[in-house]
């Protein structure tokens, strides 16, 4: 946290982005100017301006502060991260423009958090400026968004129910995407594109795709865990078939990072895995197998160069264009994670089920990222760590719940019954 008061208490850094633009949207609704001082950041000032007026129309704010600034231009950036207390930022892809103002949040000393879902990204920012984070008690809050706060604020709702329940807890969670109906935008697909382009071009990021424990600290990126589930699977908790999770990769990472940041009270054998269920028997079976296929035939042809590259030129909507706000506002989505743990020779099962109306990716995306940064903010969490490059369990952890349910998520948790034995 910054030590002196700012003029702002939070800048939306990309505010003229599709996500963006929902999180000033949802703030300047939620919040009046007497709680938050917001300010709106981007490069482009006359799209600012116009989205400046726009907030003000039927909400209480008279005016939303404009800052220019760019993401290749560290000095605008540090001038940004020295007048607030939080950034949030949408801004990406992150691997592209988000170092810069990593660097400049932790030398000024200002909370920061992000949609990113770049686990080759996320891995570099561990390894350049987690020390330097921890040093300048400076939270960087990575992943803020559909990925990966249900996974992980999820599981961190599992662990403390277990814990208080039963006092030990779960030894492995399983994360189920149930349901969701939402858009996707150019910025994600650019993002996504990234990804890949770093993947062919780096071995590191290639090992960190691989290595189910690459966001663990140095020194600690070995375990039990085997990774992402890849082929269709009995499950083992549920009665029915799954499929892989386009989303496992960052969100399994996301959650055994929160273990590790927290010091392992999931224990060092904690295992997580995250899966899409796809429903009983031959029909089941099949839609497991469809998206099984589907998702490695879409990785294969993302792994080629040239088709990579017609894809995201001919495929892929350009950055900038996205769901419409009625899409936005209409899709909703159910993650459901069940945890699984032992007490006296008995096993237990808890369940947590995070959810809302909103699309994931758009509509609830911005208010997890808005709610992030209100809870970095007031100090609004439930974690000893002060300063680090963090996950939303690690940095905040049960309160980003609290906060959710008030603005209309659920966030349920309770003990299971009826489940199968692994
Ligand atoms: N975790 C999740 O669930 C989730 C959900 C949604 C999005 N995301 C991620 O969030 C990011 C943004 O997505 P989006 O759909 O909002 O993308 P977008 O519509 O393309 O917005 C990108 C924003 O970055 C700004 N920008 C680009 N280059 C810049 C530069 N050099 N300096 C300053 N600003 C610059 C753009 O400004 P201009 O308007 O001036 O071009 C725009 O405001 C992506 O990385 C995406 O993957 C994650």
């Amino acid at each position: 946290m910054p030590d002196t008061k700012r003029q702002h208490d939070m800048v939306v850094w990309g505010a003229t982005g599709v996500a963006g633009r929902l999180v000033a949207e949802f703030l300047t609704e939620q919040y009046d100017p007497d709680a938050l001082t917001l300010a709106i950041g981007g490069r482009n000032e006359e799209r600012l301006e116009a989205l400046a007026a726009d907030l003000t129309v039927g909400a209480e704010w008279d005016d939303v502060p404009i800052l220019l600034g760019d993401a290749t231009d560290p000095k605008s950036l540090r001038e940004i991260a020295a007048s607030t207390a939080v950034v949030c930022t949408t801004v990406g892809p992150y691997t592209t423009y988000g170092t810069p103002l990593v660097e400049a949040c932790i030398d000024a000393r200002t909370d920061y958090c992000d949609l990113t879902g770049e686990v080759n990204w996320i891995r570099e920012t561990v390894d350049r400026f987690h020390d330097a984070a921890v040093e300048a008690e400076t939270r960087i809050v990575h992943s803020c968004g559909f990925d990966s706060v249900p996974a992980d604020i999820g599981t961190a709702l599992v662990q403390s129910f277990a814990r208080e329940t039963f006092g030990v807890p779960c030894e492995a969670v399983r994360i189920y995407l149930e349901d969701g109906s939402g858009g996707v935008s150019g910025g994600t697909l650019a993002s996504f594109g990234e990804l890949f382009e770093a993947a062919s071009e780096d071995p590191v990021v290639r090992r960190t795709l691989v290595n189910p424990y690459s966001l663990a600290p140095p020194g600690e990126r070995k375990g039990v865990d085997p990774g992402e589930q890849r082929w269709p699977r009995k499950d083992p908790l549920r009665d029915e078939w799954t499929a892989p999770s386009p989303m496992a990769p960052i969100n399994e990472r996301i959650v055994r990072r929160s273990n590790a940041l927290l010091g392992y009270p999931w224990g060092r054998e904690f295992r997580c895995s995250e899966v899409v269920p796809t429903g009983r028997g031959l029909r089941g079976a099949a839609t497991a197998g469809a998206v099984a296929g589907g998702l490695g035939l879409f990785s294969a042809v993302m792994s080629v160069g040239p088709l990579r590259s017609g894809i995201r030129k001919y495929v892929f909507p350009d950055p900038g264009e996205g769901p419409t706000s009625e899409e936005t506002e209409q899709g909703y989505f159910t993650v459901r994670v069940l945890g699984r743990g032992t007490t006296d020779d008995d096993p237990f099962t808890v369940e947590a089920q995070f959810g809302a109306d909103w699309g994931p990716g758009y509509g609830a995306t911005a208010r997890m990222l808005g709610e992030t940064g209100m809870c970095l903010r007031e100090d609004d969490t439930d974690s000893p760590l002060s300063g680090g490059v963090l996950t939303p369990a690690a940095a905040i952890g049960t309160p980003l719940a609290d906060r959710l349910r008030a603005v209309g998520f659920t966030a349920t948790v309770g003990e299971a019954t009826g489940m199968g034995d692994e």
